[in-house]
């Protein structure tokens, strides 16, 4: 996910594009570059790092221009670097891009291109676009924009300068977000209305598939095929504020909505031929898993919740023993990991210091490594043997929500994988999970559709000291998630038990002011669960019950139910992790805290 913003109009073009970028930057913050029409040429100016690195190299190179283009770039193809970041330019910046998303077949085009004699500076798939555009140069722009899109396939958001036309951009977009801002004498391009509200209103929203013409006299937009389109212009109600949100009070809420988007870029990257499980990034083959004694499994926080997820998932499917460890806890207690070990670290961030110490220790031990991770090009990821990427885009809350859904998404595909190369799993389970994962965000938007229900139960919340969340097998691992999300939201005590455990001590502190949250999703359990809710009635406690939407029993031992839809045990953490999320949520709102920012916490905790 990229931030992408242009300006034609009669004021200086970098003002806008440094001010748009940095309303953008949530979208992305890897690298940032602008490129402007000045002294009869497009200039390039770009910086690895945050905006502020751009900004100082601007002050001693000044781009000076009423036309331009930008970008802040959240890597994909190639990690971030001053030359992968955005603008790229042709082999003579005569035709220059910024672009947001993947262009899957460049390999493809940058060989033909290669052989072509053009000659390219990043590892990026977005500089074939610029070459492209100078090989199909026919003297029209629009005409030779059309070229490049019929040739190249992926999802993008493209914008396009050309230097023979230096009155004109011209964007298109494919499943990928474009606004364009119109003003008086000027016009604002951009991905997200954040990034032009302080300037117009009125937008224009386009669809896959057409492209405009973006002038300071006006923008003229044409469908597919060339012909002309009437667009509606959009009054834009929302604050500044609130746009940056994309209309949604808080970023956590609005990751928790970006669930289903994020599950979907994260299990399709991982789905080859004939429904097959690939992970094209781990070149293993069935004799590099018959030499692992064991998996060690470390991380931090929410991505070690993941990680006691994952551990059912590997020694179900692909049979290995899997030790899951806290990172801070395992370099400190002279672990047993050798030659034979592989060690999956966990990291939404790719920074967590303890996570990368536990990373290097395992490696140091001899461990071969594997990292998830959501940051390319992080410590993490450049020092595991190799990398895992899970596709949530930029999580800006301090509070995990859409990184998790995607680790375990990512993590049962793995356990998959590893199960079809050991031959411990059989096609036809491969395929009825792959077909399960492929309708996942549906059924995460049918739990997204409950959330006033939802909303509404964290009353029962806001007022108590203490909240109890049990779960058996699978649902314990959720049950710990859940507890965590309330903690770090709402300040409320909350903490998680094993269903069976209770009785052995903490039946004590349930009264009738406690309220537990009991997660009952697994088949093979589900009557010692219900037995367990029992107990924790009988002391009058409230009972809200997460479980299947078919799951008749359920209801006669809770006070509440939360229903989701059915899927299997594997499955259904993916599922019941969302009203647990939400809830959190709406009990800190309604505490009056500060969800995005909770107290004493950090996004990305890089001390020891
Ligand atoms: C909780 C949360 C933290 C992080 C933990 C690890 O919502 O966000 O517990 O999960 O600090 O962070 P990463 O995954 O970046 O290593």
């Amino acid at each position: 996910m990229c931030g992408i913003v242009g300006y034609v109009g009669e004021k200086e073009a970098s003002d806008f594009l440094i001010e748009g970028l940095r309303r953008l930057e949530y979208r992305g913050y890897d690298s940032a570059g602008i490129a402007v029409y000045d002294q009869g040429k497009i200039q390039i100016e770009k910086k690895m790092g945050r905006l502020a690195n751009l900004e100082k190299v601007l002050e001693t190179h000044p781009l000076h221009g009423k036309i331009g283009i930008g970008h802040t770039r959240w890597a994909t193809h190639g990690g971030p670097s001053d030359v992968n970041a955005h603008p790229h330019g042709d082999c003579h910046n005569h035709f220059v891009v910024v672009h947001n998303g993947i262009i899957e077949n460049y390999m493809e085009i940058k060989k033909e291109l290669l052989e072509k004699g053009h000659i390219f500076k990043s590892e990026t798939d977005t500089e074939v676009v610029a070459h492209l555009a100078e090989e199909l140069d026919d003297g029209d722009f629009l005409s030779t924009v059309r070229k490049v899109i019929a040739r190249i396939t992926g999802s993008y958001t493209l914008v396009f300068m050309d230097a023979a036309q230096p009155d004109t951009i011209i964007c298109t977009k494919k499943d990928n977000p474009l606004i364009i801002g119109l003003g008086q004498g000027e016009n604002f391009i951009a991905s997200d209305i954040p990034a032009v509200i302080s300037h117009t209103r009125r937008i224009y929203i386009l669809n896959d598939g057409e492209m405009a013409v973006v002038r300071k006299t006006g923008v003229s937009v044409y469908d597919g095929e060339g012909l002309p389109v009437s667009k509606k212009i959009h009054e834009v109600t929302w604050s500044a504020e609130a746009a940056e949100k994309g209309g949604y009070p808080h970023f956590m809420l609005k990751e928790i909505y970006e669930q289903p988007k994020a599950v979907r870029d994260t299990v399709n990257i991982h789905i080859g031929q004939d429904s097959q499980i690939v992970f094209d990034t781990l070149n293993w083959n069935k004799s590099d898993l018959m030499g692992m004694d064991n998996i060690l499994i470390t991380a931090c926080g929410t991505a070690y919740h993941a990680g006691l997820v994952a551990k059912h998932y590997i020694e179900q499917f692909a049979r290995i023993p899997v030790e899951v460890d806290i990172a801070s806890e395992y370099r400190y207690r002279r672990p047993l990991t050798t030659e034979r070990t592989l060690a999956v670290v966990i990291s939404q961030s790719g920074e967590t210091i303890d996570t990368l110490a536990a990373l290097k220790e395992a490696r140091r031990l001899g461990a071969r490594s594997i990292a998830v991770t959501n940051s390319i090009g992080s410590s993490i990821a450049r020092e595991a043997d190799r990398v895992i990427y899970t596709l949530a885009g930029p999580e800006i809350a301090v509070a995990s929500t859409k990184a998790y859904t995607t680790q375990l998404v990512a993590l049962l595909m793995l356990a998959l994988y590893m199960g079809q190369l050991k031959g411990t799993v059989t096609n036809e389970q491969v395929q009825d999970v792959v077909k399960a994962l492929q309708t996942l965000p549906e059924k995460i938007e049918k739990i997204l559709e409950n959330s006033q229900y939802i909303a509404g139960l964290a009353d029962h919340l806001t007022k108590v000291k203490d909240v109890f969340y049990i779960g058996r097998s699978i649902d314990y691992a959720i049950a710990m998630e859940g507890a965590l999300k309330l903690k770090e939201i709402s300040y409320i005590h909350a903490e998680a038990y094993a269903g069976g455990e209770l009785k052995h001590g903490t039946l004590a502190l349930i009264v009738p002011e406690t309220p537990v949250i009991a997660v009952a999703t697994q088949d093979d359990v589900k009557s010692k669960m219900y037995s367990n809710i029992q107990e924790v009635r009988a002391r009058n406690a409230e009972v809200i019950g997460i479980g299947f939407d078919d799951d008749r029993e359920l209801e006669k031992y809770v006070t509440e139910t939360i229903r989701i839809p059915r899927v299997s045990g594997f499955i259904a953490p993916i599922l019941s992790v969302i009203p647990m999320q939400l809830l959190a949520y709406y009990t800190g709102v309604k505490r009056g805290n500060d969800v995005d920012k909770p107290r004493n916490l950090a996004k990305s905790v890089t001390v020891e």
